[in-house]
């Protein structure tokens, strides 16, 4: 895999706005949502599993206005088409999202819309795995 020069992580770039702007930090990573949003659903439109979506997977170069993602670290990937598995990569980013980064249910949600738009009719179907996926999640642990 080549080199990304110039890059950050999205995990630095969270981290780093959360610390300089507290007050505006959903506001200002909108935007990023959106575009990682777009992304994944083309990446799951293709049948492309990235198998460990988390911040520090994703790295931005590119000017700061216009910012472009570049996903990394595709060992765990593979290609498939089933709605129960972008349900679970999408889970594993949800995980990785909120427990890295606290505050961010919104910037999810806002990942989530922007996924909706670009992956269509089968959004929903996955959308309906990822919920699937969410309360497997809970009863585990709940049983502990
Ligand atoms: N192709 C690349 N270009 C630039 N930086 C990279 C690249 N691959 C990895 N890195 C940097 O190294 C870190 C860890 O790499 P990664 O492949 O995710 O390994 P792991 O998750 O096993 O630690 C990334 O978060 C990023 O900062
Ligand atoms: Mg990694």
């Amino acid at each position: 895999m080549e080199e990304i020069t110039n890059s950050q992580t999205v995990r630095d770039y969270i981290v780093n706005m959360q610390k300089f702007h507290p007050d505006k930090a959903i506001e200002k990573l909108r935007p990023l949502a959106k575009k990682i949003g777009r992304l994944l659903g083309k990446m799951h439109a293709g049948k492309v599993i990235h198998g460990d979506l988390t911040t520090s997977n994703m790295l931005l170069r590119g000017d700061p206005e216009n910012l472009d993602i570049v996903m990394i670290d595709f060992g765990l990937s593979f290609s498939e088409g089933l709605p129960e598995d972008k349900g679970v990569d999408l889970y594993v980013f949800e995980r990785a999202l909120l427990s890295t980064h606290p505050n961010t249910e919104e910037l999810f949600t806002e990942v989530m819309e922007s996924y909706r738009q670009e992956n269509g009719e089968e959004a929903q179907e996955v959308i309906g795995k990822l919920d699937e996926v969410r309360m497997r999640g809970r009863k585990r642990t709940m049983v502990g």
